[in-house]
């Protein structure tokens, strides 16, 4: 077989795959709709929210310290990421199974990334605290170091992949072709975010490391 024809063949099972998990996906579907709305939403919503209370500390104003301010906004955030989980997991249920996912190392596939998704996310939480993991930096609350213990020794942004690896054991535990395309949208949107969040987080690192140089000398 020439080297072409090899690429084609090779070309064609996986569009096969990708075609038939499309068709899988009931795109109609409310609770799929409303599940995509939050995903992209929520973390459009706290970069805007956060942006705002380091411009104008309208938060901190309102809650009456910048630690309740923070505590505010992580409340709202979690509570947000619960309602987006709510429509998720009621979408799948509303959803076919794919033919192509309905297999025992399928789910086992599933449970792995959703055990290593949840470890990631809870050991995440536990190093940085609640003002680290919920934007305390657009807050003025530093962290005094880097954190490099596990999980941040495996992962540059463990609360970010391990929600997207949540996402993705999920959908295969169920075998769902939407909740895969879900997991696409998922981690489109923490890249975006990380876009925005990882430049402006070092320039406030920078900005306070600068400062302490200064008060030293
Ligand atoms: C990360 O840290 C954990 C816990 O200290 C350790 O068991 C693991 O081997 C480390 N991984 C890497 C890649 O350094």
């Amino acid at each position: 077989m020439s080297v072409l024809a090899k690429f084609t063949e090779k070309f064609n099972a996986v569009n096969d795959v990708y075609l038939s998990l499309l068709a899988d996906i009931d795109s109609s579907e409310t609770n799929l709709r409303i599940a995509l709305f939050f995903i992209a939403f929520n973390p459009t919503f706290w970069n805007i929210v956060a942006r705002l209370e380091y411009k104008t500390h309208f938060i901190t104003k309102i809650a009456g310290s910048a630690k309740r301010g923070c505590y505010l906004l992580a409340f709202t955030i979690f509570s947000l990421g619960l309602v987006r989980d709510f429509y998720f997991h009621r979408a799948l249920d509303f959803q076919p199974t794919s033919t192509l996912l309905d297999s025992d190392a399928v789910r086992a596939a599933g449970i792995a990334c959703l055990a290593t998704g949840q470890v990631l996310v809870v050991t995440s939480m536990y190093q940085l605290g609640v003002t680290g993991t919920y934007l305390g930096d657009y807050f003025g609350i530093l962290m005094d170091n880097i954190v490099t213990a596990f999980p941040f020794n495996v992962s540059a942004n463990p609360m970010y992949q391990g929600s997207t690896l949540s996402f993705l054991g999920t959908s295969l535990l169920y075998g769902k072709a939407a909740g895969l395309f879900a997991t696409v949208m998922v981690n489109l949107m923490y890249t975006l975010a990380l876009k925005f969040e990882e430049p402006f987080t070092a320039a406030i690192y920078a900005k306070r490391d600068a400062e302490k140089a200064k008060k030293s000398s």
